[in-house]
């Protein structure tokens, strides 16, 4: 609901921009006759009226989706609107209210596409008021001046464009990130360490230890379709690898000839932040050649997995990335892990689980208990459907759910990019099928289990979707502690100064990396943030070193099981106030999963006050 309204509001205020251009000209040249620009106006009204309505039906989901709009962005065009049209209704001289309004609807069309801080509003409606009125003063000394002009409409563009250059650089101040979020600043002794020392145990041998490969490849898919593409230990998705909570794990990873670099990231493992492999943050990348090793010791259960962190928007679309199982059964006939992924082949990307682009078929005995591993290795969020069994959601991104009821078949899940569903079923006498729907058509990819191993996919796709903010029942987990620190995020679609140019880019508080601020806690806080997607796109929120707790969703609280997670899809219209301890110091990347807008900007860190990076963190070099 709220994706097509952002859409048709970016739209009409590109309309409103274009109609306040004809405006603005007629009145530059209507001379005291008001009757000329009726029909200006009143278009012009139309155009931001329909504004308001579509901003007052996206405020049912909630304040924070609307209050730029609301505070800033509709006024700006509403009230010098107003006094043009009371103007010419009353029959008076219209030449300079006309050009005000115009200015106001193109500053709120300007504001509508090119998104701000919102601590920075109150400098943002003086520079609107500010601008409106060097408007006004401008048209007024040219009326005095030419009379009847009939080049007056310069004088309004070039004012516009100087307001223009002023909005888009303004606030560029350094912004601390306690300007992000009200609270109480704790008061808790800094934690004094450099991120070097912030390593997993080295003085003990390793109670287990894997080496994995980074190297070029191809991966064969099920159609048969080959795909150049990058391999741990020549496969993709590399080994799986299985270890127990309170091992000493040690992996050493080699680059063969992956020319731009491996890490690993361990993604959903709290590892120590040493051992994090953010490339330019916690380690450099390993070059062809090179090899680095990660030590760490599992502190939770579940579905969990590795990638690489260098250029991931590329690298992992590749292939560089594999399964880590902490405490899973060894050899274990009921186990399918499934990654959802999308292989780049040519200027197209094929959806696939693991490397199967066509349904594939397996025997499972009747009466197996199940467990599938779902794990999204793509950019997108994935829909996933189970059909021919009823089925429970045993984990979410390694966090098991407490009582987990019984889903219908057919249920949908969506996956967020990242994020791990373990799903838990017990084997029918008939055919049962997992598909991959990349959007509401049918399955592009398949996995068919039968008792006999034939059998034809089933699943359309459309089903009732699984929601975990309302699955599962309470457990003894304590209510969340009161906030020792706020932080509001609000990601926003629309234009940024990036480098050399303007791009349309996915924004934080109307900032790309590295503009964004670091998010500062201390050791012990409890953390509150608020996550809103006022945006056109799903946005997974992912933070290193931390799993988080949803408190709620668009202000409704998480009901049933409480639910942690790592990797939270945050939809179009979407708000989420989520919560987590600091209990992991170091320097952390918070990041969209999407790698192509963490790319492209959705990077920030969240930093522990007196740990030093003895890398550089610009931001750049950490995606
Ligand atoms: Cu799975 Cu920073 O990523
Ligand atoms: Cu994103």
């Amino acid at each position: 609901m709220a994706e097509p309204l952002f859409i048709t509001d970016l739209m009409l205020a590109a309309i409103a921009a274009g109609v306040a251009v004809w405006l603005a000209i007629r009145a530059a040249r209507s001379g005291a006759d008001p009757r000329r620009l009726r029909w200006p106006l009143a278009v012009t009204a139309v155009v931001v009226a329909a504004r308001i309505v579509v901003t007052a039906l996206l405020s049912a989901g909630g304040w924070v989706l609307v209050d730029d709009r609301v505070t800033i962005g509709l006024p700006a065009a509403v009230v010098p609107l107003t006094v043009a049209a009371v103007a010419a209704v009353r029959g008076r001289a219209v030449t300079i209210s006309g050009q005000v309004a115009a200015a106001g609807v193109l500053i709120s069309a300007w504001l509508a596409w090119v998104p701000r801080d919102p601590s920075g509003a109150p400098a943002v409606a003086a520079v609107v008021a500010v601008a409106l009125t060097l408007t006004a003063a401008a048209a007024a000394l040219r009326r005095r001046g030419h009379g009847t002009g009939k080049r007056s409409p310069a004088v309004v563009g070039a004012l516009l464009i100087v307001a223009a250059v002023g909005l888009l650089f303004l606030p560029g101040r350094p912004v601390d990130s306690a300007d992000w979020g009200g609270g109480p600043r704790t008061t808790r002794v800094p934690y004094a360490a450099d991120i070097a020392q912030l390593t997993g145990p080295r003085g003990r041998s390793a109670d287990v230890r894997f080496t994995l490969t980074a190297a070029r490849g191809t991966v064969r898919l099920a159609s048969g379709r080959v795909v150049p593409a990058l391999t741990f230990n020549g496969t993709s998705p590399g080994p799986t690898l299985r270890v127990r909570t309170g091992q000493v794990v040690e992996v050493v990873l080699v680059n063969t000839d992956v020319a731009e670099g491996v890490t690993i990231h361990w993604h959903g493992v709290d590892v120590p932040n040493a051992e994090d492999g953010v490339p330019g943050l916690t380690q450099d990348a390993v070059p062809p050649g090179g090899q680095h090793v990660y030590r760490f010791v599992p502190n939770r259960s579940g579905t969990f997995w590795y990638h690489s962190h260098r250029d991931s928007r590329d690298t992992v679309a590749r292939g560089l990335f594999g399964a880590l199982l902490v405490d899973a059964p060894e050899h274990d006939d009921g186990e399918f892990t499934l990654f959802t992924h999308a292989w780049p082949l040519g200027k197209d990307t094929v959806s696939a689980l693991n490397d199967a682009d066509a349904p594939t078929r397996r025997a499972v005995p009747d009466g197996r208990a199940l467990r599938l591993r779902l794990i999204n290795s793509s950019q997108d969020p994935q829909r996933i459907q189970v059909t021919g069994v009823q089925f429970q959601v045993a984990a979410i991104d390694g966090n098991a759910v407490h009582e987990p009821g019984v889903l219908p078949s057919g249920t949908v899940l969506l996956l967020a990019a990242g994020g791990r569903y373990d799903v838990a079923l017990v084997m029918p006498a008939t055919t049962v099928t997992v598909s991959l729907h990349s959007n509401e058509q049918a399955a592009t990819a398949a996995l068919v289990l039968s008792p006999t191993g034939l059998g034809e996919p089933a699943g359309d796709g459309h089903g009732p979707a699984f929601d975990p903010a309302a699955y599962g029942s309470p457990d003894a987990t304590p209510p969340p502690a009161a906030a020792d620190r706020r932080f509001d995020l609000r990601l926003d679609n629309g234009f940024k100064v990036s480098g050399a140019g303007l791009t349309f880019a996915n924004t934080v508080n109307g900032r790309l990396a590295p503009a964004i601020p670091t998010l500062m806690v201390a050791v012990g806080d409890t953390v509150r943030m608020r996550v809103t997607n006022r945006g056109i796109i799903d946005h997974p929120m992912h933070l290193h070193g931390h799993r988080v707790r949803v408190l709620a969703r668009n202000g409704r609280p998480v009901t049933g099981s409480p639910w942690w997670t790592d990797t939270l899809n945050v939809a179009p219209g979407e708000w989420y106030d989520i919560t987590f301890r600091a209990d992991n110091p170091g320097v952390w990347m918070d990041h969209c999963h999407n790698f192509k807008h963490a790319a492209e900007g959705m990077t920030w860190h969240l930093a522990y006050i007196g740990v030093t990076a003895p890398h550089d963190h610009s931001g750049e070099a950490a995606e």
